[in-house]
């Protein structure tokens, strides 16, 4: 029985959602913490695939509770989208759904302000998702928001208007005019009707059960290095995205996270701008584009592929602390003879195995390549890593070592099935 924390290694899209669903199976609770409808998770079962962009990957299972943590920003809509979506599919999630009226509304001024930021930087888009995640998380930081908790006060359309009245003056200040972003009274009272019920004190409910001795996940959306402070800044999403935020978003303390799941994929991808040092962009790109279906779950945007990057992942298991990974999207990488992984960096003819500490010289970095052999054998039906082609083996014991982690989850595809646990211990470099 355990507290676990499962996040993003790299720049989101990992697989997250894959192993939450995975790790549900033996779970009472599964719990965001920050974030909001950016992310896209995808679980897919045996007869269905979900895309979860507000509710937990747990949400699929029947039984497990499910908390968004005052750490998040929520749009409405899309919450009763993604509720009543389950529900049309047979799975009620009413019933074992708390969310924190802490927790800040995105309002659709939000989604104005954002899309009109994005297009007056041409040449710097930051590629956002465009879903009021920045303005939403400024006005919270500007301590200007309005939280869920409105939905449950009398005067919560009084507040509701003023929140326009504000927004809509910081989108006149910004020099777009005449628009009205009115959410109508009918819009606000079914919000009302639906969310109010579901708030409650989840991070009173999450201690609670953790505190039972509960299987209990804390669920991150986007990745690591899209962290608001250690991230690609200013490439980076709103929130933070790393391990502590999971204490900071729900209210839990240090002290009873017990294991902190690094998702990484045996590649490397970005969706939106910023520095990405493994980047391909010619065929072997296209390759890792095509044969790992990599097109975004929440925007249909093409991501960005590049080989495996092991600094950064460094880095990551620094930040986050990472006492495990899971392993994702091994599969795609079959039919190669060779694999090339950045096991450095060379900066100013300096090595570096870690990223740089300046933020900008990540754009001036040069990966420095390994080449490791790759296989040919597929990977389907596989469920023990001694099943594995040795090179596939060898690749995987090669990330272990180099990250100093055991690895303790391999994904081979995207259904539930394809999943072998394993126990690969990093090994100590012979001297
Ligand atoms: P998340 O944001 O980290 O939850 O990841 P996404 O769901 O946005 O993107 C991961 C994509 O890869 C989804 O389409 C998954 O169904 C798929 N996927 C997950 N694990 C595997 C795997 O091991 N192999 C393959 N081929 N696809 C996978
Ligand atoms: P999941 O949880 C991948 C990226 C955007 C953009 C930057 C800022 O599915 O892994 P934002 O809309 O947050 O202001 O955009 O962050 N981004 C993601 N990339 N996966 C995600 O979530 C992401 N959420 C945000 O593409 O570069
Ligand atoms: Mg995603």
């Amino acid at each position: 029985m355990s507290t676990s924390i499962v996040l993003g290694t790299q720049w989101g899209d990992e697989g997250k959602g894959k192993v939450i669903d995975l790790l549900a199976g033996d779970a009472t609770w599964t719990v965001r913490f920050q974030g909001g409808a950016n992310a896209g998770h995808t679980v897919k079962t045996a007869k269905e695939e979900f895309a979860l962009h507000l509710l937990p990957s747990g949400a699929v299972r029947p039984g497990v509770r499910c908390g968004l943590g005052w750490g998040m920003v929520i749009d409405p809509d899309q919450l009763i989208l993604e509720i009543e979506g389950l529900e049309e599919r047979g799975i009620d999630i009413r019933s074992r759904l708390i969310i924190s009226p802490r927790a800040a509304f995105v309002l659709p001024h939000h989604v104005a302000r954002d899309n009109l930021e994005e297009s007056r930087r041409p040449n710097a888009a930051l590629g956002t998702t465009g879903r009021g995640i920045g303005p939403a998380y400024e006005d919270r930081t500007a301590r200007t928001t309005l939280l869920l908790s409105a939905l449950l006060d009398k005067n919560g359309e009084e507040r509701l208007k003023a929140a326009h009245d504000q927004g809509i003056r910081k989108l006149a200040q910004a020099g777009e005019r005449g628009l009205e972003w009115a959410v109508t009274l009918k819009e606000w009272r079914r919000w009302a009707e639906i969310i109010g019920p579901l708030l409650g004190d989840c991070a009173k409910e999450v201690n609670e059960a953790i505190l039972a001795g509960e299987n209990v996940l804390l669920e991150g959306a986007q990745g690591t290095h899209l962290d608001i402070y250690g991230g690609t800044y200013p490439f980076v999403t709103s929130s933070s995205t790393l391990a502590g935020s999971a204490c900071t978003g729900i209210g839990i303390g240090p002290l009873r996270i017990d294991s902190v799941v690094g998702v990484a994929k045996a590649y490397t991808t970005r969706v939106g701008n910023g520095p990405f040092p493994t980047e391909l962009e010619g065929e072997d790109g296209e390759w890792l584009r095509e044969r790992g279906r990599e097109f975004g779950t929440t925007t249909g945007r093409p991501r960005r592929c590049g080989w495996l990057d092991l600094p950064l992942l460094r880095s990551s298991v620094l930040w986050n602390g990472l006492s495990k990974i899971a392993l994702t999207k091994l599969d795609v990488l079959t039919g190669r003879d060779e694999i090339p992984v950045a096991t450095g960096y060379e900066l100013d003819g300096e090595p570096l195995d870690h990223l740089p500490h300046l933020p900008n010289d990540l754009d001036r970095v040069e990966p420095v390549y390994e080449i490791w052999p790759g296989w040919s054998r597929s990977l389907d039906g596989i469920t023990s890593f001694e099943k594995l082609p040795e090179e596939a083996r060898r690749y995987v014991q090669g990330v272990a070592d180099q990250l100093k982690t055991p690895i303790r989850l391999i994904s081979i595809g995207p259904e539930r099935s394809a999943t072998i646990r394993c126990e690969v211990l990093p090994q100590k470099p012979q001297s």
